[in-house]
Order: C-alpha cells, then sequence, then structure tokens
C-alpha cells in the first residue's frame, strides 16, 4: 500500500514530505503509553509511505520522544525518516526552563535528541512565538542549532504571518538560517487563520505549512455523532470536547455524510483531502490510537476534490 502515499516539497526547501503524516500530542506515551503499540503504529506508518513523524519535548512531559524515538529507529533507516520536534513550553519550574531563549533552545535540542536517541532532527520547531526574547536572538540560536548540524532545518509553530515574514527576512539580511516552514492549526471547523493569515504570506515566502489537528482532533471523522464513545479523546480531554464538540459543528459534520457517501470515501478522508487541496500545504499530521485510523487516513492522499464537491462541502460547513 505505500504507492498510495504521496509526497510534496515543504515550500522552497528541497525536502519531501509525505502529505499525511503522522504526530504523538496526547497519544504516544501518554493515551498509547506502551512500547509495543507506538511500534506497531510507527511499523505501519512506514509501510504505508509516511515518511514525517512530528513530537515535541512537552509531549508527555519528553515520555513521546522516548517512545517515538526507539519505535523510528527499529521502523526504518534514518535516511528514510523526517524527524520533527520543538521547544518552548516549560519542562519544569526552572525559570529559563521554557521560552526561546538561546539558553533554553540550545539545551533543549541536545535533550530533544538524547530522549529521541538520535543523532539529528530534520526540523526543529518554535512551538509558539516568545514575547519574552527578541525576535533576533530566537533566529540567530536556530540559526546555530541549524548549522552545529543537530539539525538540517527549522521552523515555526503558531506564529502570526508578520512574526513569520519577520523572521525570514531578518536571518536573509542577515546571513542566518531562515526558517522553511509554519506549522498551523487547519481544520475545516478551524479554517479562517490559516486560509486568510497564514496561507497567503507562508507562500510568498516560500516558507511550507505543516497542518495540525486536520481532524479537529477526530470530531471530523464522524465517530461524535452518537455521542461521545469511551476511551476516545473527547472522553479523555475534556477541554478538547468543549472546544469542537457543539451541536453546529455536529449538524456540519452530519452534512459532510452525504458528500462523503457520494465519493465512497469517509468523512476523515474528505476532512484531509480537502485540506490537501491547498497546494501550499506540505502534509497534514493527523493523530492516531489505531492501525485501522491511520490505514484510513492514508487513503486521503491521492483523493484529489473537484470545484462541484468543494462547493457541496462549503454549503456543508455553513
Ligand atoms: N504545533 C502545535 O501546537 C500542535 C498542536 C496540536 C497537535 N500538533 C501535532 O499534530 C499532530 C496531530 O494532531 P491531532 O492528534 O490533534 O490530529 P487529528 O488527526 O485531528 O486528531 C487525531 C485523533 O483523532 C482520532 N482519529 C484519527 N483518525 C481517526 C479515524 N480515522 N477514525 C476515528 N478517529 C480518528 C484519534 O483519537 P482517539 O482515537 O483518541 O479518539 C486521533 O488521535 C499531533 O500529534 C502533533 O504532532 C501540533
Amino acid at each position: 500500500m505505500a504507492n498510495e502515499m504521496t509526497y510534496r516539497r515543504l515550500g522552497s526547501s528541497g525536502l519531501k514530505l509525505s502529505t499525511v503524516s503522522l504526530g504523538g500530542w496526547t497519544t504516544y506515551g501518554q493515551t498509547v503509553a506502551e512500547q509495543d503499540r507506538v511500534t506497531r503504529l510507527i511499523e505501519r506508518a512506514v509501510e504505508l509511505g509516511v515518511n514525517y513523524f512530528d513530537t515535541a519535548d512537552v509531549y508527555a512531559n519528553g515520555k513521546c520522544e522516548e517512545v517515538m524515538g526507539p519505535a523510528l529507529a527499529g521502523a526504518a533507516p534514518r535516511h528514510h525518516l523526517v524527524v520533527a520536534s520543538k521547544v518552548f513550553g516549560k519542562m519544569s519550574d526552572d525559570v529559563n526552563d521554557r521560552g526561546l531563549s538561546r539558553k533554553h533552545v540550545l539545551e533543549s535540542v541536545d535533550r530533544s535528541l538524547d530522549r529521541l536517541g538520535l543523532d539529528y532532527l530534520d526540523i526543529y520547531f518554535a512551538h509558539r512565538y516568545d514575547p519574552e526574547t527578541t525576535l533576533e536572538e530566537t533566529v540567530e540560536a536556530f540559526s546555530d542549532v541549524v548549522r552545529s548540524g543537530r539539525t538540517h532545518y527549522w521552523g515555526t509553530s503558531m506564529w502570526s504571518a508578520a512574526q513569520i515574514a519577520e523572521a525570514v527576512t531578518f536571518a536573509k539580511a542577515n546571513g542566518l538560517v531562515a526558517p522553511v516552514v509554519e506549522q498551523a492549526e487547519y481544520s475545516m471547523l478551524r479554517r479562517e487563520r490559516a486560509e486568510n493569515e497564514v496561507l497567503p504570506v507562508t507562500s510568498a515566502k516560500g516558507v511550507g505549512v505543516v497542518v495540525f489537528s486536520p481532524l479537529a482532533q477526530g470530531m471530523l471523522t464522524g465517530k461524535y455523532d452518537g455521542g461521545v464513545p469511551a476511551g476516545s479523546r473527547f472522553a479523555e480531554f475534556e477541554s478538547f470536547k468543549e472546544r469542537f464538540f457543539s451541536d453546529e459543528n455536529a449538524a456540519r459534520v452530519r452534512a459532510l455524510k452525504d458528500v462523503a457517501d457520494d465519493l465512497g470515501v469517509t468523512r476523515g478522508q474528505l476532512a484531509l483531502a480537502w485540506i490537501l487541496r491547498n497546494s501550499n500545504v506540505t502534509s497534514v499530521i493527523t493523530g492516531a490510537t489505531r492501525v485501522e485510523q491511520l490505514e484510513e487516513n492514508v487513503g486521503a492522499a491521492k483523493l484529489s476534490l473537484t470545484d462541484d464537491v468543494l462547493a457541496r462541502i462549503d454549503r456543508a460547513l455553513i
């Protein structure tokens, strides 16, 4: 089934990512805590053609990196994989163990590499913008992480369009390494920020976009049509349920069923293909607690949607 996957360039960089990728937030080292379950999911993802795997130091307070590392090492040769981690969030009560200061960025990349058991990352993300560190200090620190060989590329996550543009301009003007990717939230249920703010600026700057929570944390699959199943994301995390589980969203997701049925696909596949209709999006980073979810989600990679279908989707989302 590896030929079901498609690959896209990350912005104007030469790096190619699978259009459907896999991340470990709230899952690996947490709701999916056992190493053998994580290993099985990552091995299956590689078999299905996924090459990009996403984690962060703060996911399960380091445990996500600790379980994804051995799983990745066993699943494929290192050159096959695109491994990303992130820095910004608070890792301890120490006043300097957070943010994007030069100290925290340079120390954190080594700790992430230790937990993952890797010699280098492919992408290192600034997980959020740090208003308590100057942009210049942050860009220089990430540039040095790249130049030291600990990561091949660096990127931003949930930075404003103006912050991304300023980082690229500052890096280029000063002979530093510029960010090549923004990791942004984007889904049928949360589209305004990505479509109106992020995508216009990133494409103009040659910065790639990878998308998180493309299924609105599972809401768009229809799994919550009849309420909240035991063990699901919304059963485990009340705050995420509050974010998406409303009568309006439930009606939208129900309305999408006819569109998906007419195409012979699932609503999850429709939701992922809808994001990938945008050629400036490189990859949708999905989450999966079960192999069947992964297999279903990868089925979106080659699905293209006609203008007629896109218009039907827009009507369903009103
Ligand atoms: N940069 C950031 O700030 C940031 C923020 C959030 C996420 N991320 C990244 O993006 C990744 C994905 O985020 P996400 O987990 O929210 O993505 P998502 O794909 O929108 O949601 C994934 C969850 O939906 C459910 N699901 C997935 N496929 C399904 C299917 N086919 N059928 C039924 N249920 C299905 C599973 O949850 P259950 O089985 O538990 O119900 C799964 O864990 C994260 O792992 C992380 O790497 C980054």
